[in-house]
């Protein structure tokens, strides 16, 4: 599996930095007592709003919530219908990337959706969520074509 090329983000310098530091400022808040993996989501709505998540850990593992989810939660209940964008601030050198059930949660309102990955070193790459999570489930998937 080849790891995918990073894009070019359409976003003005000034916005990223803005959903950047959405997302980083939010990681202070995750409750993770459990993997101590403070991560922070920030999600740009097509109205240039900006709404943030951070985890939040339970003591029944299994009931936790990434900070994706977290965000993009905060954007519906506020009325955003389609991002544009989301940010992902993660605590460690290597990127931290959505995880698979956050991409299909992510695709539901962009399948296009540009995901900036970022991390406290100011490492930053860009990609398509097409690239990250194609053919994702829908209830209306195209069959792949044969010829
Ligand atoms: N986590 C997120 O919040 N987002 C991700 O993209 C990956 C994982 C959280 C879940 C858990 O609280 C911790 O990171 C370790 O898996």
């Amino acid at each position: 599996m080849t790891h995918p090329v990073p894009i070019e983000s359409t976003l003005e310098p000034a916005v990223q930095r803005e959903l950047k530091e959405a997302a980083r400022s939010v990681a202070a808040n995750a409750h993770a007592p459990y993997s101590h993996f403070h991560v922070g989501a920030a999600v740009l709505d097509a109205a240039g709003r900006i709404f943030g998540g951070c985890n939040v850990e339970n003591a029944s593992f299994g009931l936790t919530l990434c900070a994706e989810r977290n965000a993009v939660g905060a954007a519906v209940s506020a009325g955003a219908n389609r991002l544009r964008a989301v940010a992902v601030y993660g605590p460690t050198q290597a990127l931290t990337a959505p995880c698979g059930a956050c991409r299909q949660v992510l695709a539901e309102f962009n399948p296009e959706l540009e995901v900036h990955l970022f991390n406290r070193e100011g490492r930053h790459a860009v990609y398509s969520l097409a690239q990250l999570f194609p053919a994702g489930f829908t209830f209306e998937l195209e069959e792949p074509r044969t010829s």
